[in-house]
């Protein structure tokens, strides 16, 4: 890799996410907006990090909060208006801080104008906008099923045809196979840059050139050469990160998506890391415990596989994702050891770290009756799995493991009422436990999850071996230690993790002792031959 294709600014920095409607609500009204991201925005700096990726906020119906676009150049009242948006990309660059927006490409909202037009009749202009198949009423194309619960295929009485959806009924699917399509999300996307953002996160990129005759939903035939023409046409203008959501991803496609010659992406979110915990096979509500052999084995062969030939992303939530504390960790008795362990864990590796709104406070899952839920695809699971006959209890206890909503409670900002996230009713409950888990809290406590947060922040600007050292994993067969070493020609760095909240003997290999300088620790001291629950340090050697 060349030291051009090495500087660039998105290896060395850290990413936070915002789902804004549960970030800071500036108007009393329980949804959290623009300006109330704006008036965060020094908090995000104290933290550290270089670059905010902002869940969708442009007009939207909000079937899906907000990835359903009915106007991709406007902002949904909900959220403020045009001018607020330019003021935050404004005001975060004043801070050194990069605005990443979400692009949703895949599809569209049934509200959009093109959809409205598309399905009037099939000589409509936009009509080939969308992806349609014909067929008879009650008779779809095939069985394909949707993200959201029933079938992937709408009937339009006007058209006498299906159209093609992945996601709800709502999210009709783009025809990426029409240049003119193509055309319009390219100007689009030069308009967003021209307003100053500084990247885009691509929503489940990897599935705009299905092909749903053949059931080709993800890795589509054309995709790459879309990619390329977009990023032609697009991103390679300025120097800009690109992430695109790419569940069908693996090591092989990855090094194409990120690959250093800057053709198509940045990098990718992968997902494989996330399986670990289901049943093989089946869906993410399909609960097993941990296979902690196949999380190791999997992050250690993306270090491996894309080091030099691509770039990782490294994260261990999102706002589709449960909290990770409650996931992996223990977010009751070992709740800030947890979190600052699997904290190490990931921003040890290479790659670019995204935080996930409260993921630096340690915020946990939130395990509310049913009718405190919102998310569309929780409350379809909800149904469609009593249908099939589970006992309500292990739908419940499904959901309370891996349902969006854990993510999606309000930001926990301090212990007043509502957690200072709003002075009305927010739109989804707080979380209870926001007496104790706060910003303010964390802030003042100098042993918090927080502050390790900014440490490792600070130690990835600090030494260069974050970003350029080789992965090796160390004690491999371990059913409960995480350890591997980084190394470039200057530095090395080992990171040791016990993944349990039980002691396991363990030694700190003698050089380590002897020459080591220990950068980060969430204990007093080390323990000799033992690692305590959920013990984790990351010690580094200059050569
Ligand atoms: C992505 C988003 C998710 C959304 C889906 C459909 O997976 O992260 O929130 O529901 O795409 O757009
Ligand atoms: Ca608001």
């Amino acid at each position: 890799m060349s030291q051009k294709e090495n500087d660039r600014w998105w290896k060395s920095s850290v990413i936070y996410q915002i789902y804004p409607r549960s970030f800071q609500d500036s108007n009393g009204d329980g949804i959290g907006d623009i300006p109330g991201i704006i008036s965060r925005l020094d908090y995000l700096k104290d933290l550290g990090i270089d670059a905010i990726w902002i869940c969708p906020v442009y007009r939207s119906p909000q079937d899906d909060c907000g990835y359903d676009i009915s106007d991709y150049q406007d902002i949904d009242p909900m959220f403020g208006s045009l001018e607020d948006m330019d003021h935050l990309i404004r005001e975060a660059k004043k801070r050194g801080i990069g605005i990443i927006m979400d692009l949703v490409l895949n599809h569209t909202s049934d509200e959009h104008p093109w959809f409205k037009e598309a399905r009037k009749s099939r000589e409509n202009p936009y009509h080939d906008y969308y992806v349609w198949r014909d067929g008879s009423e009650n008779e779809p194309p095939n069985d394909l099923k949707a993200s959201f619960g029933g079938s992937a295929w709408e009937w339009v009485e006007e058209t006498g045809q299906y159209y093609f959806h992945q996601f709800s009924v709502k999210q009709p699917d783009l025809n990426w196979d029409n240049p003119k399509v193509r055309q319009e999300i390219y100007r689009m996307i030069r308009w967003w840059m021209d307003r100053g953002v500084s990247g885009f996160r691509l929503d489940v990129i990897d599935q705009i050139a299905k092909v749903p005759d053949e059931k080709i939903l993800a890795n589509g035939p054309r995709l790459h050469e879309y990619l390329q023409e977009m990023t032609r046409e697009t991103f390679s203008r300025a120097d800009l990160v690109t992430v695109g959501e790419a569940w069908g991803a693996d090591i092989e496609r990855a090094r194409k998506f990120s690959s250093p010659d800057g053709k198509e992406l940045s990098m990718v979110f992968q997902f494989w890391h996330t399986f670990a915990d289901q049943q093989p096979g089946k869906s993410k509500w399909d609960l097993a415990p941990l296979n902690f052999r196949m999380l190791k084995d999997t992050m250690a062969m993306w270090q491996e596989g894309l080091h030099g030939r691509g770039w990782n992303s490294l994260f261990w939530n999102n706002h589709d994702l449960p909290r990770v504390v409650s996931r992996l960790g223990d977010d009751k008795v070992y709740r800030t050891e947890s979190a600052k362990m699997l904290a190490m864990v990931l921003h040890g590796m290479q790659g670019t770290p995204y935080i996930y709104q409260g993921e630096e406070i340690g915020m946990t899952n939130a395990p509310y009756e049913i009718e405190d839920y919102r998310d569309i695809e929780l409350l379809h699971a909800y149904r469609d799995r009593l249908r099939e006959g589970i006992p309500r209890e292990d739908v419940m206890r499904s959901i309370h493991a891996k349902g969006r909503d854990n993510a999606r409670t309000p930001m926990q900002w301090d212990d007043g009422p509502c957690a200072g996230f709003s002075e009305g009713e927010p739109w989804i409950r707080v979380n209870p436990n926001c007496s104790q888990i706060n910003v303010k809290a964390a802030l003042a406590d100098p042993d918090s999850v927080y502050h390790c947060y900014r440490k490792l922040i600070a130690l990835r600007k600090e030494y260069p071996v974050f970003r350029d050292g080789s992965f090796t994993l160390l004690e491999h067969e371990s059913e409960e230690l995480f350890v591997y070493i980084r190394e470039t020609e200057d530095e090395k760095m080992l990171v040791a993790a016990n993944f349990f909240g039980r002691e396991i003997y363990w030694s700190l290999p003698e050089e380590w002792k002897e020459k080591g300088k220990v950068l980060l620790h969430n204990y007093d001291g080390m323990k000799e031959g033992m690692l305590r629950p959920y013990e984790a340090f990351m010690i580094h050697i200059r050569k």
